[in-house]
């Protein structure tokens, strides 16, 4: 196991937490040694995937758990949680392919998306799909009309705070809004199940749930005045991998959870669901880049380091620099100094951490490599399809209990 203390990285250090090391699995550690693969490139350890799912299985041991297949649809990542019993979380009709293709039964399929067009949602229907999130009156009228008798799932709109990369507006109703839709899905023959919310993905409060569950209570209060009983709570996503900021252990957010479902649903507890993206696959990933170059700005003020990977062909989550990945490097030892790190196209925005300070080996030359850690979650899946001429960034599967 790599001590997170030698990592390289941003001043502010991480830290490692009893589930959430975020330490360089030595499966893939092994795997960069041995096979010096084409950089740059994903590498996936499906023995750490296997080992998210199981603790959160434990943790919440009567959730359901839809993986969030967004955050890394390696058709080998997804063939490993149908093996586990898992459900999944899809946002479109080539999520749900890839599922089936994998052996995912259509029953262990929620179709999270609000947004999708009514010929989606009948294919979703004739494939057998038959859970289906909403939150407009058009998009209920859709799944009415092509998925009968389908249930359905009201997302209500919460308050992002604390989380990385927060969601805005874009999806999610008033909770009045959510009691109507479900009272009019009933009203149009579907079984009108329960309510979702999503407190925002890296989300470093485990408070944060309290606001869904809060408003998941209302919307079931609100649908029981009308002779409505939900009977469901999808708690989304949001649950943290191991970046340069801290983030709190498993155990932290489960203890919240339960009790904000004790605070508002007592003994009447609700079946559940969660969505987990980043918290399954985020850790299981080692992203290995190369160094093209490095140069002094014109004023002479900073070092550039620029890698063959960026923003356009796997780093889409250093926008803003919302997501701080922990660095290693061959050069790891000598001494450092702050950079400017950029990716390797001719895009200006292709800059991924000019804000964060970033310390790294002033030895530091084109060829050599720089390990982005915990970097399995929204990597591979937001690569462009060859932004410049630089190919879709590929992913390498490993095992790490089938080493020798
Ligand atoms: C509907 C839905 N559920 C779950 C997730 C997964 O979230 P996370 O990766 O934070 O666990 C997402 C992520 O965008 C989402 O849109």
């Amino acid at each position: 196991m790599t001590d997170l203390s030698a990592t390289t990285g941003v001043t502010d250090r991480p830290s490692g937490t009893a589930q959430q090391t975020g330490t360089t699995p030595d499966a893939i550690q092994q795997f960069l040694d041995r096979q010096r693969p084409e950089t740059p490139c994903l590498v996936v350890d499906l023995a750490q995937v296997r080992n998210r799912y199981r603790q959160l299985r434990t943790a919440l041991p009567d959730a359901r758990i839809c993986y969030a297949v967004k955050a890394n649809p390696t058709p080998e990542v997804v063939g490993e949680l149908v093996g586990l019993g898992a459900s999944f979380d899809v946002a479109s009709p080539g999520e749900i392919d890839l599922c089936l293709a994998r052996g995912a039964a259509p029953e262990s399929i929620s179709y999270g998306n609000t947004i999708k067009k009514r010929r989606d949602i009948a294919r979703a229907h004739e494939q057998g799909v038959r859970l289906f999130a909403t939150d407009s009156a058009a998009d209920l009228a859709n799944i009415a009309e092509v998925a009968p008798g389908a249930q359905v799932f009201c997302r209500v709109l919460v308050d992002n705070e604390g989380s990385r990369t927060p969601f805005g507006r874009k999806f999610g109703c008033l909770p009045e809004t959510a009691v109507e839709l479900l009272v009019r899905a009933r009203d149009l023959g579907l079984d009108a199940f329960g309510v979702s919310f999503h407190i925002g993905s890296q989300q470093l409060e485990p408070t944060a749930w309290e606001h869904g569950i809060d408003a998941a209570r209302r919307v079931f209060a609100g649908c029981a005045e009308q002779g409505l009983r939900l009977r469901m709570v999808n708690l989304g996503g949001g649950l943290p991998a191991a970046y340069t900021q801290s983030a709190p252990p498993l155990a932290d957010y489960v203890r919240r959870i339960e009790e904000s479902l004790d605070r508002h649903f007592g003994a009447d507890r609700p079946e559940l669901l969660v969505e987990p993206g980043r918290f399954v696959v985020g850790d299981a990933g080692v992203l290995r880049s190369e160094v093209v170059l490095v140069t002094d700005s014109c004023d002479g003020e900073s070092r550039w380091v620029y890698l063959d990977i960026g923003r356009y062909n796997g780093l889409a989550e250093t926008e803003g620099e919302a997501i701080t990945y922990r660095l290693r490097t061959s050069r790891d030892g000598d001494p450092v100094g702050p950079v400017v790190l950029a990716g390797p196209t001719c895009d200006g925005d292709d800059v991924l951490y000019q804000r964060t300070r970033y310390e790294l080996p002033r030895t530091l030359r084109g060829g050599d490599w720089v390990d982005l850690l915990s970097a399995g979650a929204y990597t591979a899946s937001y690569s462009s399809v060859g932004f410049n001429g630089f190919a879709p960034l590929p992913t390498h599967c490993v095992d790490g209990d089938q080493r020798h």
